[in-house]
């Protein structure tokens, strides 16, 4: 049977294969995904690859700097960290459609890589950590017609505008493989084990515009929610877990104070591949304790909802 550790060997034989004496360049999101990417073409190939770290901006409380620490100190694998926020919240001004945001940061991300590839003298490659469940969602939606659900950024455009070819060791796996490969290939377990973080990060989970201010609400309640799942001991037991910062603001009361602020949607579901996933049952004192404590820490929100949507019908992100 086929273990993780002849897979590893067999792909870093392929990639070895494929790349020659050729330059790869790898974009990081702070994922679990491309960090694998990263960390085995690194071991095939060593400094044939650059890895490229787009800072959008648009990442969660102390996300940046943990990947860059991982990689420069842990590994040691050079790196370069593009500080990006202003031209990332700067093109999302006035972008209200799910599609028309995912677009303009996909774009974004092609011009950004363009830049740092050049500095480098160009490079021949494009490294992806991209997955099974990514190739068929961004294709077709199982079983249906052949209608995009959502454009995912790290999937399809970006080789043919940088004349590169694409490297994808991941493009067999989901997600549960892929956290086998990280173990074997030494990635500390919390990293290994973090839930998943999409491409275009917190503007999907921020329907209607998205603004720098709107980030900072956004970032302090979903570092609250994730401590509490993490002191309840249930991180690991969930696939993913989130706050969306909704377009809407109600009324609500403070002491003697009437406030009219953004509404906050906790969600958090259980699957094994992220192409079906169902809620996460939380008892409601734990709701309870995170919707009072977000809503006293946290200046901006004054209600808290929880999300009830098993996928399908509803999809994992809100955009
Ligand atoms: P949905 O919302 O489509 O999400 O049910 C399924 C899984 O994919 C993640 N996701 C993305 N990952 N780039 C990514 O790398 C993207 O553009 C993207 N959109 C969604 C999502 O977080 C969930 O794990």
């Amino acid at each position: 049977d086929w273990t993780m550790a002849e897979f590893r060997a067999a792909k870093i034989a392929e990639i070895r294969a494929q790349v020659g004496d050729g330059k790869v360049i790898c974009g990081l999101s702070g994922g679990v995904d491309s960090a694998v990417a990263a960390v085995l073409i690194h071991e095939a190939i060593g400094d044939q690859l650059t890895c490229v770290f787009v800072d959008h901006g648009l990442m969660r409380l102390g996300e940046a700097e943990q990947v860059v620490s991982l990689f420069r100190e842990h590994y040691g694998i050079p790196l370069v960290h593009v500080d990006a926020e202003a031209q990332f919240l700067g093109g999302l001004a006035g972008l209200t459609d799910p599609e028309a945001k995912r677009k303009f940061i996909g774009g974004a991300f092609i011009e950004l890589f363009e830049a740092e590839a050049k500095k480098i003298g160009g490079a021949d490659f494009l490294a992806q950590g991209t997955l099974y469940p990514d190739v068929i969602e961004s294709v077709s939606f199982t079983g249906g017609p052949s209608v995009t659900i959502k454009s995912h950024h790290n999937v399809g455009g970006l080789p043919e505008r940088m004349n590169m070819q694409l490297v994808e060791p991941l493009r067999e796996l989901f997600k549960d493989e892929v956290r086998v490969l990280g173990k074997e290939l030494g990635l500390p377990d919390a990293f290994v084990g973090r839930h998943p973080f999409p491409g275009p990060g917190l503007a999907i989970r921020i329907p209607g515009e998205v603004t720098k201010e709107r980030c900072d609400i956004l970032r302090k309640a979903d570092f609250i929610y994730l401590d509490e799942i993490r002191r309840a001991g249930l991180y690991d037991a969930i696939w993913q877990a989130f706050a969306v910062l909704l377009p809407v603001r109600t009324v609500g009361v403070m002491g003697d104070h009437r406030t009219y602020d953004n509404v906050c949607a906790l969600r958090a579901v259980t699957s094994t591949d992220g192409m079906t996933a169902d809620i996460y049952p939380f008892d409601a004192a734990f709701l309870a304790r995170c919707a009072t404590r977000i809503v006293n820490e946290v200046q901006g929100i004054n209600r808290v909802v929880y999300d009830y949507t098993s996928k399908p019908p509803g999809t994992i992100e809100w955009e």
